[in-house]
């Protein structure tokens, strides 16, 4: 296969898909781009499979001719990005170049051609289009793979195009070769029964090898029966069927098709092959993964904006200044909080409660003081507020869990007393899954009146979450647990509290004036944002919650819902399985032990097959413990 070089030009040497620019000083002529780019892709990964092997390689062979699809590619009138929006950036729908439209996978290669004084190559964006791939093997046709859109308009990404091929699945070493992989009932491999998709055809979950919803109701039909006695054995799938209320407002809301499909190919990392395998990315509650939206935003954000903030008078200052903002404008409404003023970044959950615990922690804890968590906590919610108590003689308080993994509110409303300065509490349990009712835990703080914290990094993704409505003195989530970068997340503070807190960390930004004698701060949410934060980072969270509000909280919430229930009803039966966490009502987690087996074991197992899941204590020890174990399997579940 081959790149065209600029001779290949069928219109003309200078047709006008391949705007002639001369290289900067310095820079290879696009002649020398296009042969490099022929060199790249005859050597890609992958080029040695059979499919590969059909399509020739090298020699000057259009890529027209070569490419194993022949739908039409999208047209470039398409393009829904308007010239200079970040959109149009370097690795996504256009050129990144203002007015310039590249059309960038209509003409194959016209993309290497230099268009402006500003070069950007768009490699990234056409290597996964343009290499023959390993065979997928995940049960999801290629070809459909290769035909269909992703849900975000753009070119090139994650395009595919080879034949499906079967294979033989063998057994992972050391692992029965039956009944320990997610079957269906009829013993085959749930993938089995996913149908080639038709150019264009929309997909359901049932589509995708979801039951349908006959069956997904009849799941919370048996829920809704007589409940089992609590524990883990209990019969049914009482467990993961949503309450009545969540019921009603999912039949109440309208939801447009969810294309799950689509989705999977806004994601570039999921064409990965581990194993031979196309990965199965299982480990979301670890970190997501990311869709080309944010890392396009970042390119673009890296090509075109990038300065200090906050800090000069140029141009790129203020691109940066109000990139950056214009985030936290996209915080603010994701959460629905009111004003930006309450929204402060930071690196993530971890330093956001280490924040809170540090300025208002050292500003209202005092000797004898309660500090109240639950035995859900990730460690993070617990060693910040175990050093503060340690620090001002405070005392740390443990809501109890139910044998399901469900907090004890009686035995919560007992703990709360005069001396209870916060309740911090997660919102999803990342170990097991559990969503917390954190809106009654709020209020019933706030009738002792203690101040509340809610962890929300397992929840953003899930669920809508609205503080006002939560009504939390804080809330505080990790940019890459929502499919944003890592390194960024944000606290939301009530405004009134934050304006009483004093900052954690000094240095450059967050003062109003400095002496020798005293320092004038500024007022939240500058105050606790000290130093140059993770700029192109927090641009990049905007971008990932733009692209979870464009697929809609609650289709996602619904997907996952199905999917939970799906994945439960066929892991729970599996001979020597253990669920660890069987609350009623739980998001994206299905923590397992199995009998004869480490955790770790069945991680590496799933490997071997390109599922990627965490084995381990999840940085939850308490709550583990309390169930027995000390680590368990965890696959956690992303739409
Ligand atoms: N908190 C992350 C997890 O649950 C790291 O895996």
């Amino acid at each position: 296969m081959s790149i065209p070089t600029p001779t290949d030009n069928p219109v003309s040497d200078a047709g006008p898909w391949l705007p002639q620019a001369d290289a900067p000083a310095g820079l290879p002529d696009v002649a020398t781009l296009a042969r490099l780019a022929n060199e790249l892709f005859s050597n890609a990964p992958g080029s040695a499979t059979p499919a590969a092997a059909s399509l020739g390689s090298g020699g000057g062979d259009s890529i027209s001719a070569t490419l194993p699809y022949t739908a039409p590619v999208t047209s470039v009138a398409s393009n829904p990005a308007p010239p200079g929006s970040p959109l149009a950036g370097p690795g996504g729908t256009g050129t990144g170049v203002p007015g310039v439209a590249i059309p960038q996978g209509h003409v194959p290669g016209a993309n290497l051609a230099p268009s402006s004084p500003i070069y950007v190559l768009s490699l990234g964006n056409r290597a996964p289009a343009l290499a023959p791939h390993a065979i997928s093997h995940d049960g999801v046709p290629d070809l459909a793979q290769s035909v269909a859109p992703a849900l975000e308009p753009r070119f090139g990404g994650a395009a595919l195009g080879t034949e499906p091929v079967e294979l033989e699945r063998p057994s992972a070493p050391g692992v029965p070769s039956s009944g320990y992989y997610f079957l269906n009932e009829g013993g085959q491999p749930a993938h089995a029964h996913r149908e080639a998709l038709k150019p264009g055809q929309s997909v359901s979950a049932e589509s995708f090898g979801l039951p349908g919803d006959d069956f997904l109701r009849s799941l919370s039909g048996e829920r809704h029966g007589a409940p089992a006695p609590g524990g883990l054995d209990r019969a049914g799938s009482y467990y993961f069927a949503e309450d009545e209320r969540k019921q009603a407002s999912y039949a109440k809301s309208a939801h447009p098709p969810f294309d799950v499909n689509a989705v999977r190919r806004d994601f570039p990392i999921l064409q990965e092959r581990i194993n031979g395998r196309q990965l199965v990315w299982f480990d979301n509650a670890a970190t997501t993964q990311k869709p080309q939206a944010v890392i396009d935003r970042l390119a673009y954000f890296y090509a075109h904006e990038n300065s200090n903030i906050h800090r000069a008078a140029h141009t790129i200052a203020g691109r940066a200044t109000d990139a950056y903002e214009g985030a936290r404008e996209t915080v603010r409404r994701f959460l629905n909080a009111s004003s930006t003023e309450e929204i402060i970044f930071v690196r993530g959950t971890t330093e956001g409660i280490n924040l809170v615990a540090k300025s208002w922690g050292a500003k209202n804890v005092g000797e004898g003081d309660e500090i109240i968590v639950s035995h859900l906590e990730h460690h993070a919610n617990i060693v910040p507020w175990q050093q503060l108590a340690a620090e001002k003689g405070a005392k740390l308080r443990v809501i109890p869990v139910d044998d399901s993994g469900q907090v004890r509110l009686d035995e919560y409303q007992r703990m709360l007393n005069g001396r209870t300065k916060i309740v911090s509490v997660t919102q999803v349990s990342n170990a097991l899954g559990t969503v917390v009712p954190v809106q009654e835990i709020v209020a019933m703080a706030h009738r002792a009146g203690a101040r509340t914290l809610v962890d929300g990094a397992q929840s953003v993704s899930h669920m809508r979450v609205d503080v006002q409505s939560i009504d939390a003195d804080f809330f505080v989530f990790s940019g890459h647990k929502i499919f944003g970068p890592t390194g960024i997340g944000a606290v939301y503070g009530k405004r009134e509290v934050l304006e009483d807190m004093p900052p954690w960390e000094g240095g450059g930004n967050m003062i109003q004036d400095v002496t020798f004698e005293r320092t004038v701060f500024q007022g939240p949410p500058s105050r606790f944002e000290a130093g140059t934060g993770n700029i192109a980072d927090a641009v990049g969270l905007g971008a990932a919650l733009d692209y979870v509000t464009r697929i809609g909280i609650e289709n996602i919430g619904r997907y996952e819902h199905d999917l939970l229930a799906y994945a439960t009803h066929l892991l729970r039966p599996v001979p020597g399985v253990r669920l660890i966490g069987t609350a009623d009502d739980k998001a994206s987690v299905l923590s397992f032990v199995l009998k004869g087996y480490q955790p770790e074991e069945v991680g590496r197992a799933l490997n071997e097959e390109g599922i990627a899941v965490r084995s381990g204590h999840h940085c939850a020890q308490p709550i583990l413990g309390r169930f027995g174990v000390e680590a368990t399997v965890r696959p956690s579940l992303a739409f």
